[in-house]
């Protein structure tokens, strides 16, 4: 998967600045940006290109102090200075402030450059691999493995370990906070895939009009608004997995595009016709009943169908038993060593109150109670005087 390369390049002669864009550009992962002077490249230093190139003879902010400025606000921004003289003086300053290559202008310029960014693309490919690969280690330390004994818990972990080899589109349901994005992790994480991107978007927190390109990523100038080609979660996760959570929320005309996209494996950016091969593999999840929102009219039936792949159920915290009280003493150690506030234990007392309530809010109510309950017992030991129930909500 080649991710998009942002390069902007910063050159005074228009002519010049035109041809090297087209040179650049008849590469399909570039996207290139020309400026004009420094001070117009500098107002846009935030949007992070990957590689810049400067023309050392510029009017106004020179081609050094842009280096320099540049290396102060990003050293991973890769930079190569292209020069009108050759001047050995020029070369050793620009190399002695980071530049990655010093290009002569002349009549192999642009077949230089080219190459000059070849070559640092794959420097920029490898750091962004080993950005996400770092991510991932944190990630799969974290979610190792779902807690619990009984036999709902059980019986969805067996579920989850006959899916996480498999390709197979899964349906994850449950109500809020029972766990359903950690399963998600999990099938990943134990999945061939776990090497490459686990991408989870929430459908439901993005406004309508950006979720499209946001899925699918769009070219520029797609929309106003859109003023660099971007990819979307789709092609961020090629290779890897995606999670759509909250599918149920998904605007009804984006369903049509998504059942498309399963069928098809393959996207199209928006603004552009041309598809785009996808290997990724499709979890999602859900708090609502699917099957009712179909009666209701507001999801595809269509959809529903080829979305009923492999049925994962995460069950209720009160209806796992012992669950919870294993659960809260898994929670209270961590917290309490992430905290670094000695070891904690809960009372009999404090046991049973926790086994007794129902835990609407599920796994997530659990994790802030217990946290809450350490952060305030003021002892080795938790009473039960020291818990504090959320308020029910009628
Ligand atoms: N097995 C587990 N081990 C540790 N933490 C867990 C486990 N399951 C859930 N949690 C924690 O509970 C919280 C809720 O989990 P998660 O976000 O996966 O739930 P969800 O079902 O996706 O919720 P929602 O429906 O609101 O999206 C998170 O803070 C998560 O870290
Ligand atoms: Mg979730």
């Amino acid at each position: 998967m080649k991710n998009v390369i942002k390069i902007f390049t910063i050159e005074d002669d228009a002519m010049f600045s035109k041809m090297l864009k087209y040179t650049l550009e008849k590469e399909q992962e570039y996207d290139v940006t020309c400026f004009r002077s420094g001070e117009e490249f500098l107002e846009h230093i935030h949007l992070n290109p990957d590689i810049v190139t400067i023309d050392y003879n510029l009017p106004g902010i020179s081609g050094l102090e842009i280096l320099k400025k540049i290396n102060h606000y990003n050293s991973d921004i890769s930079v190569v200075i292209v020069s009108g003289q050759e001047e050995v003086g020029v070369a050793v300053e620009s190399y002695k402030h980071g530049a990655k290559y010093y290009v002569m202008k002349n009549e192999d310029t642009f077949t230089e450059l080219a190459l000059c960014i070849k070559n640092l693309t794959a420097h920029v490919n490898l750091r962004k691999e080993v950005e996400i690969l770092r991510e991932q280690i944190i990630d799969r330390s974290r979610y190792s493995a779902i807690i619990g004994e009984s036999n709902a818990i059980l019986k969805t972990i067996r579920l989850i370990q006959k899916v996480e080899k498999s390709n197979m589109l899964a349906l994850i349901t449950g109500e809020s906070g029972t766990g359903k994005e950690v399963a998600a992790r999990v099938i990943h994480y134990n999945s061939p895939r776990c090497k490459k991107p686990f991408v989870p978007i929430n459908v439901a927190a993005i406004p309508e009009d950006l979720i499209e390109s946001e899925l699918f990523g769009h070219e520029k100038g797609a929309f106003t608004g859109a003023d660099s080609k971007r990819i979307g979660k789709f092609e961020e996760a090629h290779g890897g997995t995606i999670l759509l959570d909250e599918i149920a929320e998904m605007d009804i005309n984006l369903q049509a595009k998504l059942l498309r996209v399963l069928q098809e494996k393959k996207i199209c950016r928006v603004g552009s016709n041309k598809e785009i091969d996808l290997d990724v593999r499709v979890l999602v999840a859900t708090n609502k009943h699917l099957g009712e929102k179909v009666k209701e009219g507001k999801f595809r039936e269509d959809l529903y169908y080829r979305l009923q792949g492999f049925l994962i159920h995460l069950p209720a915290l009160r209806e796992r038993g012992n669950d919870s009280i294993i659960l809260a003493r898994q929670f209270l150690q961590s917290f309490c060593e992430q905290q670094r506030i000695g070891h904690k234990t809960f009372s009999k007392e404090a046991a049973e109150a926790i086994l007794a309530h129902s835990w609407p809010g599920n796994i997530r109510e659990l994790k802030a109670f217990v946290e809450r309950a350490a952060l305030l017992s003021e002892s080795e030991r938790i009473e039960a005087d020291d818990l504090m129930f959320s308020p029910v909500i009628a």
